[in-house]
């Protein structure tokens, strides 16, 4: 059942990641009613004008206004937030825990008391320990509170694996999951390349695993090369936002790898990670647990251990 109806999505923070992911949801059509808040006000109102230059092109009109907590909250059916510190080169995302729970905090208690309660799409890091943080701020229930989790590693690690096999990355259907960040792990287990297994691609050919450890490599360490070469990362983000997005004002049902509350599933509690999540109107419509290898289940324990130890001092 949808909490709300109609598809105005309430986006705060219009900085490079904010403003990547407006240009990807007017250039594909994705909303009609797109509100932007940001402390900077110029730059959010600068950012409106701009993206409605682009609407006469786009495949359907986009309203994009700067908008406000009082008049947008109550009506919106997806509240994304992009706002907060980012990264610095060689900083993690776990460190910016402090600074940006209060930030968030503050947007959300904000949305909140002015009668928000639709979806919560977080994307602000560290995306996992923010998630869980939004649910508890919130008092939404657990599935309209939803992180980009490990949407974006889950698609550079399949661009990169289709780069090795000379295959599209559509084609490719590999999931990592885990924290959004150091200790996340690819689920190569279960993943396939063109329908063909890595599992028996790599019984036939062992010494491709070096190759496709390297690629994983590359997609854990991603975020740091981008962000020391042009300040911060953007494009990759704002299209798996508009992506979330998309499968859940659409009613979509489609499987996405998203940061959820975990209650159970890969022995995990009380921890929001990434893992495949069937997504529609209602948010998280369903937590999938794929299966994991002996070796991929002690990574992601290690995983959910990492995210507790930097989530637990604030929550108990
Ligand atoms: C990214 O992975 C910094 O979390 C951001 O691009």
């Amino acid at each position: 059942m949808a909490p709300t109806a109609g598809n105005r999505i309430l986006l705060v923070g219009a900085g490079d990641v904010g403003a990547a992911y407006a240009y990807a949801l007017v250039n594909q059509g994705i909303t009609h009613d797109l509100a932007i808040i940001d402390l900077n006000e110029t730059k959010a109102r600068g950012e409106v004008e701009d993206l409605n230059h682009g609407v006469v092109w786009a495949p359907s009109p986009t309203n994009v206004r700067f908008g406000s907590y009082e008049a947008d909250s109550a009506g919106a059916a997806l509240l994304v937030i992009t706002a907060g510190a980012a990264q610095k080169p060689g900083e993690t995302r776990l460190e910016l825990v402090d600074k940006n729970l209060k930030i968030t905090g503050g947007i959300i208690k904000n949305c909140i008391d002015n009668g928000f309660k639709g979806i919560i799409l977080m994307a602000t890091n560290p995306v996992d320990v923010l998630s869980y943080a939004a649910w508890k701020t919130s008092g939404l229930p657990s599935n309209q509170v939803v992180g980009s989790g490990t949407t974006l590693d889950s698609a550079r690690f399949r661009y990169l694996l289709g780069q090795l096999y000379d295959v599209a990355p559509m084609s490719v259907h590999a999931t990592v999951v885990g924290e959004h960040g150091d200790s996340e792990l690819p689920a190569l287990s279960s993943a396939t390349i063109a329908g063909v297994p890595i599992a028996d691609e790599l019984a036939r050919h062992p010494e491709r695993r070096l190759e496709i450890e390297e690629a994983f490599y590359v997609t854990v360490t991603s975020a740091q090369r981008i962000i020391k070469a042009k300040g911060s990362t953007s494009f990759g983000i704002g299209m798996a936002l508009a992506r979330i997005s998309r499968a859940i004002l659409e009613d979509q049902h489609v499987a996405l790898p998203v940061s959820t509350l975990l209650s159970g599933e890969y022995g995990q509690q009380d921890v929001y990670m990434g893992t495949p999540a069937v997504l529609g109107r209602g948010g998280v419509e369903r937590v999938v647990q794929i299966p994991l290898s002996e070796d991929e289940q002690k990574r992601f324990s290690d995983s959910g251990a990492a995210l507790h130890a930097v989530q637990d001092p604030y929550f108990q």
